[in-house]
């Protein structure tokens, strides 16, 4: 009888610790339904949030981990028309890491064409937050300066690409030296190293002109090198919290410059605004992909048996986002 495998948790806590490897019956399609079969997975920041049980939404244990993945579509159930086998697919949100999974055709979101696997499957949350910090939160003229930290993460990569697309100006930080070529190449304007002092230089850095937003994955003293850049009346937008600490303000700069802050999750977003609105930013994500306009690095991929090294990797100073893939080789024959 044919497995699949499934990294599962049945408690919450240190991924290295509470996750382990499972064979599970392979899952038979039902009437209106379909089975996928993974392609890639993305090891996230939040992936680790939700087997932490510290994320904004949990799953009920036990559980598989992992929530963003491309899959492709591999046995069809009765009823089901219209979807080819091999179609490729969004791999269901609620365990993405685990090589088969059945979800209703007609809940099923279609992967266009000519995208690579690697960049398709981080298609689906980093790139349209990327898109929602920067078109939907405020009103940025073209040109605007746009502000952010961990400028190497995957949604920095987004921000850089699609602040060019949308006609913005992007300031990247980031820990490394070795990073301000890469981005560079991938249109960044201005590369700043953290700890280094750059905002005291904020009006070389876009020659006068007013710096309105900040988008904020880090927190700590990132977070305050941000409102101490940021323009009168700007606003900082937290969305992460990689260092882990509560984002503290720095009093002086919210009085004197009237700053906001606020944050902004994606998951909230698509419950607000709606299937449809999320489908068609992720429609324009698709789009900017098939151009070449819009590419997400891969690290390395891993397969399923890998996971803990993928685990570590991700904890890693790296450029790109490392994947869970059962069949690595088939990436690499898509580069
Ligand atoms: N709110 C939302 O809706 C939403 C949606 C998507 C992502 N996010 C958040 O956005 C952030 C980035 O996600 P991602 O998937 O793009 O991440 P990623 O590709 O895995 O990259 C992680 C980034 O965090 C940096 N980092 C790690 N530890 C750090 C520390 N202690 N201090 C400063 N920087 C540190 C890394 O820099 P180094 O290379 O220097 O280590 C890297 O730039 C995460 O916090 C994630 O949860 C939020």
């Amino acid at each position: 009888m044919q497995h699949s495998q499934a990294i599962v948790y049945h408690r919450h806590g240190d991924p290295l610790e509470v996750l382990e490897l499972v064979d599970r019956p392979m899952p038979e399609p039902g009437t209106g339904a379909v089975r996928i079969k993974l392609l890639a997975a993305c090891v996230h920041p939040s992936d680790f949030g939700k087997v932490a049980g510290s994320y904004g939404r949990l799953e009920h244990l036990p559980a598989v981990a992992g929530r963003e993945a491309l899959g492709e579509v591999e046995a069809i159930g009765a009823g089901v028309t219209g979807v080819a086998l091999g179609t490729r697919v969004r791999f269901p949100e609620a365990g993405a890491w685990q090589e088969y999974a059945c979800c209703q055709a007609a809940a099923l979101e279609l992967v266009p064409e000519g995208i690579a696997i690697a960049n398709a499957a981080q298609s689906f949350i980093n790139p349209p937050t990327a898109y929602c910090l920067l078109e939907k939160l405020m009103d940025l003229p073209k040109g605007a300066w746009v502000l952010q930290n961990a400028g190497n993460s995957a949604v920095g990569l987004c921000i850089i690409q699609l602040a060019k697309e949308l006609g913005y100006r992007t300031i990247s930080e980031v820990r490394r030296e070795s990073l301000e070529a890469p981005l560079k190449a991938l249109g960044a304007d201005k590369v700043v190293f953290s700890g280094s002092g750059w905002h005291r230089q904020i009006e070389e850095i876009t020659a006068g002109a007013p710096l309105a937003l900040a988008l904020n994955s880090v927190g700590g003293e990132s977070a305050l090198d941000q409102l101490r850049a940021l323009s009168a009346g700007g606003t900082q937008v937290t969305f992460g919290g990689m260092v882990r600490q509560p984002v503290r303000f720095p009093t002086r700069e919210l009085i004197f410059k009237d700053l906001r802050l606020r944050g902004f999750w994606w998951d909230s977003w698509v419950r607000e605004n709606g299937p449809n609105a999320s489908r068609e930013i992720v429609g324009r994500i698709h789009q900017w992909m098939r151009e070449g306009r819009l590419q997400l690095a891969l690290d390395q991929a891993y397969p399923m048996d890998q996971y803990k090294e993928a685990i570590s990797r991700a904890a890693a100073p790296r450029l790109g986002k490392v994947l869970l893939a059962p069949d690595p080789k088939r990436l690499a024959e898509e580069a």
